[in-house]
């Protein structure tokens, strides 16, 4: 049997084990993932005893390892590189590469329900590993990018790498989490994203925008995907936004990850159905 892991801290709320291990069985690949709860002091310890073993594919990594394991890879893809966040490690002989497979999941998800992302103003809530992602994604697209977040040194310290980017062609700019400065850059925005944790299980009722803010030319992306509709998405919706949340971009970012490790096509409507029959559809 071959292992796949989700190291994070803590899993246990995850939905990947479902998704992956469906997928596993429907193409009758010998694999098993396996949810492993590690606290920040014991990631090095564990993947250096563990992740090398013959046995084990990979992993995906999620909150907080995805920016502390890059210390602990041989090599890690250029993405990964630039933005400073890894979601998914595959082991080759006990070499263990790092990819980002979020930026490609988000791009997927986004292209499916909005379209082409650039010359738009996007406003991106939270400055975290995900937000690494998406701002990154958004940064060589769009014509402007602004990143609020609670603590503004992180929103600052991601605007200035994005910028220097050869490849950027926004204008990226860092803003605090404060009600004024979210109402002028939601106003002008066609997408709103959250890439923060807040409106997730078990605090379905918090959000981060009031509802006021909200406006029918705006579109919400909200990573958030338990529940699969947020208070956010549902207050867009009655403001007469449209809204997605995170199980497309779960979907893509883990079928990338599963091609990695196994070399073959995932069964992405399987990946859907698992997650929907699990979370409900949203609607
Ligand atoms: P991930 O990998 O999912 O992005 P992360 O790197 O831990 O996780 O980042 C979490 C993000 O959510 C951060 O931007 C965090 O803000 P801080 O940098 O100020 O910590 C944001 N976040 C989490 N809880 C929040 C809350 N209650 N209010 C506002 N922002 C919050």
């Amino acid at each position: 049997m071959k292992l796949c892991y989700l190291l994070g801290y803590p899993v246990e709320h995850s939905m990947s084990a479902l998704m992956h291990n469906a997928s596993f069985q429907s193409l009758n690949l010998p694999y098993r993932y396996e949810l492993r709860s590690i606290p920040p002091a014991d990631l090095v310890t564990f993947i250096e005893k563990e992740l090398r073993l013959p046995e084990v594919k990979g992993a995906n990594v999620t909150i907080p390892h995805k920016q502390e394991v890059i210390k602990t890879l041989d090599e890690i893809d250029e993405t990964s590189s630039i933005i400073g966040a890894v979601n998914t490690i595959v082991n080759k002989g006990g070499n263990l590469t790092g990819y980002n497979t979020d930026i490609t999941g988000a791009h997927q998800a986004l292209q499916e329900s909005f379209g082409r992302l650039n010359d738009i103003k996007v406003a991106i809530l939270g400055a975290g590993g995900a937000s690494k992602a998406v701002s990154y994604l958004f940064a060589k697209k769009a014509s402007e990018v602004s990143i609020f977040n609670r603590t503004l040194k992180k929103a600052e310290s991601l605007a200035v790498t994005l910028s220097r980017l050869p490849e950027c062609k926004a204008e990226v700019q860092a803003l605090p989490l404060k009600h004024e400065a979210l109402k002028n850059a939601v106003k002008e925005a066609d997408i709103l994203v959250n890439t923060t944790s807040v409106g997730m299980f078990p605090k379905p009722n918090e959000t981060l925008v009031s509802k006021k803010l909200l406006h029918s030319k705006l579109f919400v992306f909200d990573l958030v995907y338990n529940p699969p509709q947020t208070r956010l998405m549902r207050e867009a919706a009655e403001m007469g936004a449209r809204a997605i949340g995170g199980i497309p971009m779960l979907v893509y970012q883990g079928a990338k990850a599963f091609k990695l490790w196994t070399g073959r096509n995932p069964p992405e409507e399987l990946m859907f159905r698992t997650l929907k029959e699990n979370l409900g559809d949203g609607q």
